[in-house]
Parts: C-alpha cells; structure tokens; sequence
C-alpha cells in the first residue's frame, strides 16, 4: 500500500522500455524511465544547467540517461555523472511497482 511519500506517477504499461516522462511533483520535475529490469526515476533538471533529462536519451545497457543539451551521462541509479561537463550528481528517487502501477518515493 503507498504511503504519504509515495506518489502514483502511471500504470506499468503506459512506458515501454526505453521510454522516459517527465512529472511535474512537489519536490520539482521528476523524469521516470523503464529500464529492462523495471523502472528508474531521476531528477528532470540536469546538475550542469536547468535542462530537463527527459529529453535525452536513454542507454538501456549501461542504465544512463544523456543530458540532450551538453551530453552528460547521468547512471539512472546513482545519479552521478559519468562524463562532462556535469560534476555533481542529480537526486534519485525509489521506484517501486505494485498492482500494476508505478510509485515513487519523495522527500
Ligand atoms: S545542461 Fe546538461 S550537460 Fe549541460
């Protein structure tokens, strides 16, 4: 059962793998992504300049997703930047599935 931090972003079936959407939550824009093993969720504001995550694109292999603007690979678990110009990392948050709907955690 969800509890207060969590919010229903959408069901599972709504992203195919691949697919990212940007929400807009109470803690800022938030940027799910499904990745082959489920479902990742990171910040939708690159930590270089205010562009949003959403838009780049996603390496399913290495679980990365690219800033679109600058070209920063962000890992879509840690959120630290793999390359430059980025330096500091971006939040992530828990995903988590149940009843066929996806559920982030936020501070
Ligand atoms: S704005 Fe994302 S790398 Fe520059």
């Amino acid at each position: 059962m969800a509890d207060e931090n969590q919010v229903d972003l959408c069901g599972v079936d709504e992203l195919t793998v691949g697919d990212r959407r940007r929400f807009e939550l109470s803690c800022g824009p938030v940027c799910l992504v499904r990745v082959t093993d489920g479902f990742r969720a990171i910040s939708d504001v690159c930590s270089h300049e205010d562009f949003a995550l959403s838009e780049g694109e996603v390496e399913l292999d290495e679980c990365l997703i690219e800033c679109w603007k600058h070209g920063s690979m962000f890992s879509l678990d840690t959120g630290e930047p793999m390359s430059f110009p980025a330096t500091q990392p971006v939040p992530v948050f828990e995903v988590t599935v149940q009843d066929g709907r996806v559920l982030v955690r936020i501070p």
